[in-house]
């Protein structure tokens, strides 16, 4: 009993910890091939790398820029993408020996495809890297066919597309006029943001590059803000401001007006209205996430002024301490223009150092309409680009940290709820191939739910949103996935409709299911702010306990039967309805002694079965103060010990079945039958159990085979989907040892990453950056949190299960936590 006390210690200690990460942990997850979330593929043998990606504006047809093609794919089906047309663009063999002459490897050789932009209304512009030596064509958009110019000569993509495909690149197109931030030669070190494709007045324009105005950029994206007829671009540099630390990555918002058309004598044929200034995510001393990722733009709800568009980046860090984890920032365009509006740094041209010297201001770097200016005012802007204040992000905190993925990509959208508010929505794309879905509330994001869209993490990616078609595109090497924003229906009770916070979904009581929130004529059930079950359901489920059901005990529901003999370690399992909820486990009228049992970090419960611990057990779960049954056991002593082939091996197989209250079956004992197991098995309403009927937990797709004792008497191999106990022929001795040498390697586990982290901050204290005090004390709660949640992992032994599918329906995804573990949210630790 001592190794238990021991044992319930750290069990608790694990708990506390759990539910410290457990912040933002996504609350639902879908790995591929889940049916609650039916995606639909694209992918051929013949396309490869669809990774560039530009939706019609009907949002029927997605195009798509591929290796040596573009696409054409019809979107317009909600189960399938098919393929209108393919338009082949490649190099020719002889290009390609070339390239690989050069020295480049061959499958970098073909032509990506890295722009693809409207035009006009009948002509598309792509380019594309074309053998290391970029070029561009026109698409004819009616009969989706290249465009030969006049010339007879292809376009040159220099400027326009990378060399590299592995390289990131920018490009837009306004009135016509292509925009691009790219490298624009061979070795890849001339970055330029240029103008192509003027016309009349307009000249093309591009960067002067005397003065370094970028210093070794990677461009993440660029954006017309049409009220103030600028163009945004969004970049990491070398921050040579910060030139006491060596190779300090910034992220940049550099701006130009679309009305440039460069100067007279200075600056001719370059722009004069380049500026730039420095994006900070960062709270208050913390360590900064510098590295921009991703960004995209928000527009202001309906009604109010422009300078409320968001932007919302996703950042990483440059130092070891945090990488890993990802912030998202939001941007003001307000705070941005006062930025811009502002003082600049004067660059010292002799030792090249920035100052903040003030000097008579000539000019305001970054104001349209420039072309006239004097020469003596065009060489101060020329010399005046960089703001001297920083963007800071909206609230001067960051918008959300990920403790534990890195982000590559978002797209957001507002969605207002049943009771007419707005939610800011973000679709967040894992390196590991998951999206998590976010919604913002006042107390943080919540992470609704994370789909799996790619096996295997991906060099070169993208995000695209439909907000009239309520999908995300995601393009990658392995092919295009549609993602539906959200399928409400997946939630079968008004509680777990509510608790997922989903602002798309709310409760029709009328009709009793969970459905696209505004699609409910009145009563929605929806609280995406609290989650409030009680308030937002006006009859959540009832819930069943042991103490408002007095009488004898043959009256309580007979639950699943687990026939055990004694002395035997009896395990009963828990499912998982969130990974937000808390289970915990009650018998009637007595209180589990944590000395008799043993309730693990997974839910389940394991104790010694003896006359005393026979009886009926209930397993609840708690998640944001409301309350719900998960499952009910009833422990029995077999009578007759049969031999039996119920394996030990057989606890590898752990029940997934989400979570829901007791139902009651039609007919009496019928649920013990062998063959009940029904795929086809309606949706249970909830229904409180009535008096000696024998209650189910729900069953969900998941489909194994255990041994269950009748009534008692014989036992028969019964076919559950999901059941949820076991039984083991173990004697007890054996069974605690293989627990506590669990226990103590997820101790020994524990103590390595601890010390590892402590290790980490040690050393993070000689990383640049740590002139403010208390920032490593910060900086050690994520750290240690992450170390934690890897320690636990042996423990936790698939603990993200159970959020399949409730349906029913067939569902070939390997369980028992591998699609978890395999894409990197918890270490595979061994045991
Ligand atoms: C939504 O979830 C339900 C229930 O799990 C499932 O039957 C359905 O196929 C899902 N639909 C989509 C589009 O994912
Ligand atoms: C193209 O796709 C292949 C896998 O099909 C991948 O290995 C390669 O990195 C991709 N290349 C680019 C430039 O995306
Ligand atoms: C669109 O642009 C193409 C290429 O510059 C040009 O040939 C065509 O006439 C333009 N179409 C319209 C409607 O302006
Ligand atoms: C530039 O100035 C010249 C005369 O100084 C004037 O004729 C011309 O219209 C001006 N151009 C613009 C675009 O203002
Ligand atoms: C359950 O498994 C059996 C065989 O193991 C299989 O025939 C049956 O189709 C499965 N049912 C479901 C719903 O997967």
């Amino acid at each position: 009993m001592e190794h238990q006390g021991l044992l319930s210690i750290i069990v608790v200690i694990l708990w506390v910890m759990a539910v410290c990460v457990a912040r933002l942990t996504p609350r639902v997850s879908f790995p591929m091939g889940t049916p609650g979330r039916c995606l639909s593929r694209f992918d051929s043998s013949d396309v490869g790398n669809t990774t560039t990606l530009l939706l019609s504006d009907d949002g029927d047809t997605l195009f798509v820029g591929a290796r040596n093609a573009v696409l054409s794919l019809d979107v317009s089906q909600e189960d399938a993408i098919v393929m209108r047309s393919k338009l082949d663009w490649s190099p020719s063999e002889k290009d390609l020996d070339e390239c690989s002459m050069k020295g480049k490897k061959k499958t970098d050789c073909p032509n990506f495809i890295r722009v693809l932009q409207f035009l006009n209304s009948t002509h598309m512009y792509a380019c594309g890297t074309f053998t290391f030596s970029p070029r561009c064509t026109y698409i004819n958009s009616e009969t989706f066919s290249l465009v030969t110019s006049p010339s007879g000569k292809p376009e040159e993509g220099r400027g326009r597309c990378p060399y590299d495909p592995y390289q990131r690149n920018s490009a837009i197109t306004v009135d016509g006029e292509l925009y691009t931030g790219t490298v624009a030669d061979y070795m890849g070190n001339r970055p330029v943001i240029s103008r192509h494709l003027s016309e009349g007045g307009h000249v093309d324009l591009k960067l002067d590059d005397t003065l370094g105005w970028l210093e070794d950029p990677t461009f993440i994206s660029s954006n017309f803000v049409p009220s103030e007829e600028k163009i945004y671009f969004f970049f990491s540099e070398v921050g040579r401001e910060y030139d006491f630390i060596d190779k300090f990555t910034v992220s940049r918002i550099a701006q130009v007006c679309t009305s440039d058309v460069g100067g007279q004598r200075t600056l001719q044929r370059r722009w004069t209205t380049f500026a730039k200034a420095q994006l900070l995510c960062q709270s208050d001393n913390e360590l900064p996430y510098n590295v921009i990722q991703d960004i995209v733009t928000l527009p202001p709800p309906e009604g109010a002024p422009v300078d409320d568009t968001l932007f919302f980046g996703i950042f990483s860090s440059q130092w070891s301490v945090n990488s890993g984890q990802s912030a998202v920032c939001a941007f003001r365009l307000g705070d941005i223009k006062a930025v811009f509006a502002g003082n600049y740094k004067v660059l010292n041209r002799d030792t090249l150092r920035w100052s903040m010297r003030v000097q008579e201001k000539v000019a305001n770097p970054g104001e349209c309409g420039l072309h006239n200016a004097s020469d003596n005012t065009l060489r101060f802007v020329k010399e005046n680009f960089l703001a001297d204040d920083s963007v800071h992000p909206v609230g001067r905190s960051l918008t959300m940290v990920s403790p534990d993925q890195r982000y590559s990509h978002v797209v957001t959208q507002r969605v207002q709820a049943a009771n007419g508010k707005d939610f800011t929505v973000l679709f967040l794309l894992t390196e590991s191939g998951y999206l998590h879905k976010a919604v913002l509330l006042e107390k943080g994001a919540h992470i609704i739910e994370e789909i799996q869209v790619f096996e295997q993490p991906q060099p070169v990616k993208n995000l695209l949103l439909s907000i009239s078609k309520g999908v995300v595109f995601v393009g990658s090497s392995e092919g295009v996935v549609r993602v539906p924003a959200s399928n409400c229906s997946y939630y079968w009770s008004c509680a777990e409709c509510v608790l997922s916070r989903d602002p798309f979904c709310g409760w029709d009581p009328s009709v009793k299911v969970c459905t696209h929130a505004n699609s409910i004529q009145d009563n929605v059930g929806q609280d995406v702010e609290g989650g409030n079950v009680q308030e937002a359901c006006a009859s959540p489920m009832p819930k069943f306990r042991f103490g408002l059901n007095k009488g004898k005990a043959d009256s309580f529901p007979v639950g699943e039967l687990v026939s055990v003999s004694l002395n035997e370690v009896v395990r009963l399992q828990c499912p998982e309805a969130s990974s937000l909820a808390h289970r915990h486990w009650e018998r009637p009228n007595s209180r589990l002694s944590p000395d008799l049992y043993l309730q693990l970090e997974d839910g389940s419960l394991h104790f010694l079965a003896t006359p005393a611990t026979l009886g009926h057990y209930l397993c609840l779960s708690t998640e944001n103060g409301f309350q719900q049954n998960l499952a009910i056991y009833q422990v029995k002593q077999k009578s007759s010990p049969t031999p039996q082939a119920a394996a030990p091996g057989m606890m590898t197989t752990r029940p997934q079945s989400p979570a829901l209250p007791p139902t009651t079956q039609a007919g009496s004992g019928g649920w013990l039958t062998p063959h009940l197991t029904g795929p086809k098995q309606t949706k249970p309403e909830p229904t409180a159990p009535a008096r000696e009927t024998p209650v189910t937990t729900r069953r969900t797709s998941r489909n194994f085979t255990f041994w269950v004792a009748q009534s008692g008497e014989t036992e028969t191999e019964a076919e559950w989907q999901g059941g949820e106990k076991l039984l083991l022929g173990q004697t007890y001795l054996k069974e605690l040892v293989v627990v506590s040498v669990l226990l103590a390697c997820c101790v020994s586990v524990l103590l390595t990453m601890a010390l590892y982290s402590v290790r980490q901050r040690c050393r993070s204290r000689t990383a640049p950056q740590t002139n403010t005090p208390g920032r490593d004390s910060e900086r050690g709660g994520p750290q240690e949190r992450e170390a934690l949640r890897g320690g636990q992992s042996p423990c936790s032994n698939g603990m993200r299960n159970g959020q399949m599918a409730h349906n029913g329906q067939a569902n070939g995804v390997v369980c028992n936590g591998t699609p978890r573990g395999s894409n990197g949210h918890l270490p595979n630790t061994p045991i």
